[in-house]
């Protein structure tokens, strides 16, 4: 019944997932790899792995039935493909891939092999989009008119994180387009709606920051956009602004809200969202509703359940705790005290990826989905690229209709 799960990538964000399918019922074994030996060492002590490899290469050759990629952002794509080829299940941070042609061949191979793919877009189980997802199931919304999302992260906090695995070219990788990382935000509308996007506009924010990130010949993207604003067009009909900001103040404060947030409007009903408040627009009885308490987080698991954690922001995002719209019944007994971070968003997917894995069902986040939600944001930078241009996004279509898929909300 159970599975052997290999992880590659033992940086920052590998430490909050280790531990948590270390503990997942359904997994037998983890077994670990990266290119960066102290890293493979650190963490086999620290979480108590035994099998370890020295890449994501040496751990396709392994028994292992699926591997999770926390690899550097620009890479998940091509290690995708050859994990899939590989005839592995898995698991993939976000983004999916920075290239079209990317997304297609990873629908095209699970189409042929039916292996599950999962990406891991935290910000589906954020608080906010749980309760707007089932707002919007009840039609309390009635029909989607328009949204907002955001996720702003000032470039000064990504300094160190790019310098761990970038070396002294790190600069030519931190100059990432903002909309080639783009799920934080489009996730939170399209996660509620089920819809995709058509078409969009975006326009860039050229940067001048003094520390030689973002512009033309400073990094591997020809990027000089920190920030980019994209009006996305529906297919339900609605639209919405998504903004993807790397130089603008960033808001953190541990165990409340995060610099991602989200508002939506449909025909009855709206839901207003900021950083630490959030309401209910009701049409009908022209009420607002102050529903903040559904989505603030308690108290966060502490970082030294998994061991020491020395980054002052890792314990902001990485640990924490739920809100009282997390459907916490759902997860294993043994996640209870466990960390969970990103606005308790990690427990749900490691258990969406495992339970998809046993049961041969869809995760929510599925291939489909994933591209739905990545691709707007690559055509997005392309139309910044060019003033704005109006453009048409490539739509990968639904799963086939007789895979069955888990339900997130139960
Ligand atoms: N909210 C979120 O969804 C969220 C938050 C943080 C990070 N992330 C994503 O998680 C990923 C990892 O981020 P991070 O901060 O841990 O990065 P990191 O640079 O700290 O870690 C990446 C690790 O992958 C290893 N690696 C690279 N190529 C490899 C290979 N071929 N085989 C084995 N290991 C290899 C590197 O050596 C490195 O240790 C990124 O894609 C990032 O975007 C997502």
């Amino acid at each position: 019944m159970g599975f052997k799960m290999g992880i590659a990538g033992c940086g920052g964000f590998g430490n909050c997932f280790v531990p948590l399918y270390k503990a997942h019922p359904l997994v037998d074994e983890v077994v670990i790899a990266d290119l960066v030996p102290e890293r493979v060492e650190s963490f086999s002590k620290k979480y108590g792995v035994e099998r370890t490899c020295d890449s994501l290469d040496e751990l396709l050759k392994t028994n292992v039935d699926a591997v999770a990629i926390i690899t550097q952002r620009q890479l998940h794509g091509p290690m995708v493909i050859q994990a899939l080829k590989a005839g592995k299940h898995v698991y993939s941070a976000v983004p999916m891939a920075i290239d079209i042609d990317d997304v297609k061949e990873i629908i095209r191979l699970v189409k042929e092999t039916g292996l599950i793919y999962m990406v891991g877009e935290t910000s589906y189980y954020y608080p906010e989009t749980i309760l707007c997802r089932k707002l919007f199931k009840e039609g309390k919304f009635g029909e989607f008119v328009y949204g907002e999302a955001q996720y702003l992260h000032d470039m000064s906090e990504f300094y160190q994180p790019y310098m761990q695995s970038g070396g002294p070219n790190w600069k030519r990788i931190a100059g990432f387009p903002p909309m080639f990382y783009p799920t934080h935000s489009v996730s939170m509308m399209l996660g509620v709606t089920g819809a995709h996007v058509t078409q969009v506009s975006c326009m860039g924010y050229r940067d001048h920051h003094e520390d030689g990130i973002f512009g033309e010949d400073l990094n591997d993207f020809q990027n000089p956009f920190s920030n980019e604003t994209a009006l996305m067009r529906t297919s339900d009909g609605g639209c919405c602004r998504i903004n993807e900001f790397r130089r603008v103040p960033t808001f953190h404060e541990t165990g409340t809200r995060s610099s991602v947030f989200m508002s939506m409007m449909g025909t009855k009903g709206g839901f207003e969202n900021a950083p630490l408040n959030a309401y209910w627009i009701e049409k009908a009885t022209k009420e607002l509703i102050d529903i903040s308490d559904q989505i603030t987080l308690g108290k966060c698991a502490h970082p030294s359940e998994i061991g020491e954690v020395t980054e002052e922001y890792m314990k902001t995002d990485f640990f924490s705790g739920v809100a009282p719209v997390h459907p916490i019944g759902r997860l294993p007994k043994n996640f209870a005290n466990m960390s969970n971070g990103h606005l308790g968003s990690h427990q749900f997917m490691v258990d969406d990826f495992c339970k998809a894995v046993t049961t041969g069902k869809l995760p929510p986040l599925h291939a489909w989905a994933a591209a739905a939600h990545c691709i707007p944001g690559l055509v997005a930078h392309a139309s910044a690229v060019k003033g704005g241009e109006l453009m048409d996004v490539p739509y990968m279509g639904e799963p086939p209709a007789d895979w069955p898929m888990l339900n997130p909300d139960d």
